[in-house]
């Protein structure tokens, strides 16, 4: 299906944090949709990218890289900001370092990527920013994840903040806030505890569909934001939680 036919047809998407879990399920749905995907991380957990998808290592966070990236990306439509990490402490046991820190990759590297791609945007009248955000947020508070809620719900504001300010640019920008999705960083926050399967345990007792969600169900959201059929959405903040924040 990659390059021809499907919803993404036509459409040049830059993909962060596409090594693994979520960005990586997303790099592949839109290939499978006929998008022609930039999947961009610091390493890959394996070397089998479908047809449709290039590799490119980058850390968001060096700006000299990021532009020479963006040079190279060409002229991208769609562009997924997936890089995130989650911080564990309240605000009292976590260092306030924590909260730079968290910043710097959650909320400085999303502005930094949306600024470098946006002109080109702007220029060719058409653009779908996509940011990964969390239902942990201004969504809703988690124990003990202070700088994690502190800077997705920041990256809630900048979503809406660029959608308003570019909204007569043929510019849309969106924020997806997912519940708990398993992925690799997941299975790494279970087996830091100790006890994976008590961790896994009690991840699954809080969720009211009584699952964890799965990274295509969050590739699935970013597809319709990412296509022309979401074209009179904008600023929105799509929460896809199983229910978890009801
Ligand atoms: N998994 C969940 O339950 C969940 C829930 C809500 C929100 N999210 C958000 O979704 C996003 C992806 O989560 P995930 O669980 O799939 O992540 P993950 O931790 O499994 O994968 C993250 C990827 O980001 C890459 N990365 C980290 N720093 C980078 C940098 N500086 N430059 C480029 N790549 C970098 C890593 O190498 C890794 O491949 C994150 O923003 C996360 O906060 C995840």
């Amino acid at each position: 299906m990659a390059g021809k036919g499907g919803r993404l047809a036509g459409k040049r998407c830059f993909v962060s944090a596409a090594g693994q879990g979520i960005g990586r399920s997303i790099a592949e749905a839109f290939a499978a949709e006929g998008a022609e995907v930039v999947a961009a991380d610091l390493r890959f957990a394996d070397d089998v990218l479908p047809p449709g998808v290039e590799r490119l290592i980058l850390d968001v966070t060096d700006d000299a890289a990021l532009a020479d990236a963006v040079r190279a990306a060409g002229a991208v439509s769609v562009l997924v900001n997936c890089v995130g990490k989650v911080a564990s402490g309240t605000i009292l046991d976590a260092p306030l370092d924590e909260l730079d820190d968290s910043y710097r990759l959650n909320v400085r590297s999303t502005a930094a990527v949306i600024r470098a791609f946006l002109p080109g945007m702007i220029e060719r009248g058409d653009g779908s920013i996509i940011n990964i955000a969390s239902v942990v947020s201004s969504v809703m508070a988690a124990p003990g994840r202070f700088a994690y809620a502190s800077t997705k719900a920041a990256v809630i504001g900048l979503t809406m903040s660029v959608a308003l300010d570019f909204v007569k640019s043929g510019i849309r920008c969106n924020a997806i806030s997912p519940g708990t999705v398993e992925t690799p960083s997941l299975h790494d926050r279970w087996a830091a505890t100790g006890d994976i399967e008590a961790a896994r345990a009690a991840f699954v007792a809080r969720q009211p569909m009584g699952r964890l969600g799965a990274p295509d169900e969050i590739a699935a959201a970013a597809i319709l934001l990412a296509s022309d059929e979401a074209r009179f959405m904008t600023g929105a903040n799509m929460v896809i939680d199983g229910g978890m924040s009801l």
